[in-house]
């Protein structure tokens, strides 16, 4: 039975073979990835992150994405995204067919540092470029705030320096702006505070919710969102992933679990949770580790018995 004070229907957007992957230390050949998407796509995602078109010295795991796009079987009906911090990243999403780029910045300095060698303004400033090409090509356009419930380097981020960055890649153009928990954070009223104060600067229903779940918080987070009427949430496939410049961030929220919690809520995700769990254990099989999502192994388990 659906609650009427949640939303009726949410999208998840399966960012598993980029966040998720982006982590790992040996390379995963351009036919897992590509085999994991198709997967993915099968199992009905409107919106998969596939790749990444970013500097390979930074993230190596990511050097391969132009060949992944190249490889993947289009699901009519699934959105495939991709990152580009610059024209460069654009130039190469666009040629490799994304339909909607992801312009990453941050709600904390210090992290935006780290992670894209600029400071924030300089960041918006290199964005502009990348949202104008997104729309004299008709792609969508979509801001990811990392950061915004708390950083690695800096700690206590404020909601002002959260709803400034929302506010600037609003006037970008942005379709829809990520919210992300880059480091797992937030626990469940902060994150109702840091969500309704990007909304009094952007759409609700065009803001999504980037939880990681290094605490243990992510489906609380997620849940405290619902009930403020957040209907769009990231996840991974089998919990994969971290950033590469956040220590100690471990991965996405499982999207198993996501799943598993909307369907035990009679909400509608258009995502066959069935087939979520057979691509997790295929990815988890070629990483050689148990996935780390708890409904995927439980539902796996049950398959055997
Ligand atoms: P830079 O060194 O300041 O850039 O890096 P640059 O313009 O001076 O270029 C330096 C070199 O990089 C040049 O090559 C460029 O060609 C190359 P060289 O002449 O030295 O051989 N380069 C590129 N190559 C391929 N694709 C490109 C590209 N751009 C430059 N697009 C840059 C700036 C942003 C490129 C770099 O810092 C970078 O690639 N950072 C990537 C960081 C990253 O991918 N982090 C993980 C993703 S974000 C994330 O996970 C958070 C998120 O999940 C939300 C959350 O959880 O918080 C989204
Ligand atoms: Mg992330």
């Amino acid at each position: 039975m659906s609650d009427a004070t949640l939303p009726r229907k949410v999208k998840i957007v399966e960012v598993g073979p980029r966040d998720g992957l982006q982590n790992e230390k040996e390379s995963v050949p351009a036919a897992v990835k590509i085999e994991l998407v198709n997967r993915l796509s099968q199992a009905g995602f409107q919106n998969i992150e596939a790749a990444s078109f970013v500097s390979p010295k930074w993230v190596p795991q990511m050097a391969t994405s132009a060949e992944v796009m190249a490889g993947i079987t289009r699901r009519p009906g699934t959105l495939y995204s991709a990152l580009t911090p610059n024209m460069q990243g654009f130039e190469a999403a666009l040629a490799a067919g994304a339909q909607e780029v992801v312009i990453f910045g941050s709600a904390s300095e210090a992290f935006s540092q780290k992670n894209i060698n600029c400071s924030i303004a300089e960041s918006i400033a290199r964005f502009e470029s990348v949202a104008k090409a997104a729309k004299e090509h008709g792609l969508r356009l979509r801001g990811s705030i990392s950061c915004a419930f708390g950083c690695p380097y800096q700690g206590e981020v404020p909601l002002d320096a959260v709803a400034d960055v929302v506010g600037r890649m609003r006037d970008l153009g942005c379709d829809e702006l990520d919210i992300a928990d880059t480091i797992g954070v937030s626990t469940a009223r902060k994150t109702q505070a840091v969500m309704l104060r990007a909304a009094g600067a952007f759409h609700l229903d065009r803001i999504s919710g980037h939880f990681h779940d290094t605490y243990g918080q992510a489906l609380a987070n997620i849940y405290a969102s619902l009930e403020i009427g957040v209907s769009i949430f990231h996840s991974s496939v089998s919990g994969l992933g971290g950033c590469p410049y956040a220590k100690g961030a471990t991965g996405n929220v499982a999207t198993e679990d996501v799943l598993y919690l909307m369907n035990g809520l009679g909400i509608e995700t258009g995502v066959d949770l069935d087939l979520v769990v057979d691509a997790g254990q295929f990815i988890s099989q070629h990483l050689g580790r148990k996935g780390a999502s708890r409904a995927g192994n439980a539902l796996a388990a049950k398959k055997l018995t």
